[in-house]
């Protein structure tokens, strides 16, 4: 598998590219529409045809390549089919894996972050690698206290079905603020402040109650934008 992990500052967010060396098609997860040039480019300069842009889920602090890469390359939109976002065009669901040439991707429903939230598991042939969007972070997670996030959600879905994949599996998050690029289950399992060395679900939800973070600078901005596939906003007449 063709493989780059590609960095935007301003929100700190990870895009990832995937791709099957055999056919040229390509996938983005997690596009930002600032970075729409440098990632026509890095497909471009490796061969590749993008396929698809694939959302882990509705970001609050960014807005999506999505549209901007679709207007450019005749890709098609992906994401979690329960998000119910009428311009996207391929929905997802766990069980039913996503074929980008020779690169299967299978859709993981881990909510808690928000309620539609998704993580994606490939399997190399060598390693398996999870993009655990912004549920589970390299020692740490995302925040469960907007955009219906829950606590005891995403302590569900990292205990229950992230944790019990095998310990060598490979985690990319979608964002790090402290140029962290790759963990491991295992790694998190064990050291994690918030979730791993054996943190219950209590301890866990008393963690993320105490956080009081500030209120998100782009979120009125990000979400409708997102929500429209990162399309501009309609024009208004001012009547
Ligand atoms: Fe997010």
């Amino acid at each position: 598998m063709i493989f780059r992990q590609l960095f935007e500052p301003a929100s700190s967010t990870y895009t990832y590219l995937l791709a099957c060396p055999e056919t040229g098609a390509a996938v983005l997860i997690d596009p930002v529409a600032e970075m729409l040039e440098r990632d026509l480019r890095v497909v471009a300069e490796l061969g590749l045809r993008l396929a698809y842009t694939l959302e882990t889920h509705v970001h609050a602090d960014h807005i999506t390549g999505a549209t901007g890469l679709r207007e450019a390359t005749g890709c098609q939109t992906a994401g979690p089919a329960m998000d119910e976002i009428p311009c996207r065009d391929v929905g997802l669901r766990e069980g039913e894996p996503l074929r980008v040439g020779s690169v299967e991707i299978y859709p993981l429903f881990t909510p808690g972050h928000t309620d539609c939230h998704h993580s994606y598991l490939v399997d190399t042939g060598t390693h398996k690698m999870v993009f655990t969007g912004d549920g589970l972070l390299i020692d740490g997670c995302g925040r469960t206290d907007f955009q219906s996030g829950d606590a005891t959600t995403l302590y569900r879905s990292i205990h229950d079905k992230l944790f019990t994949l095998p310990d060598d599996t490979l985690i990319y998050p979608g964002h790090d603020y402290s140029g962290r690029r790759v963990s491991t289950i295992g790694q998190e399992k064990a050291r994690n402040p918030r979730l791993g060395g054996g943190k219950g679900e209590a301890e866990f939800v008393a963690i993320m109650t105490g956080l009081h973070l500030a209120y998100p600078q782009k979120i009125d901005v990000a979400v409708p934008g997102n929500l429209r596939c990162g399309s501009p906003a309609p024009a208004t007449t001012g009547e």
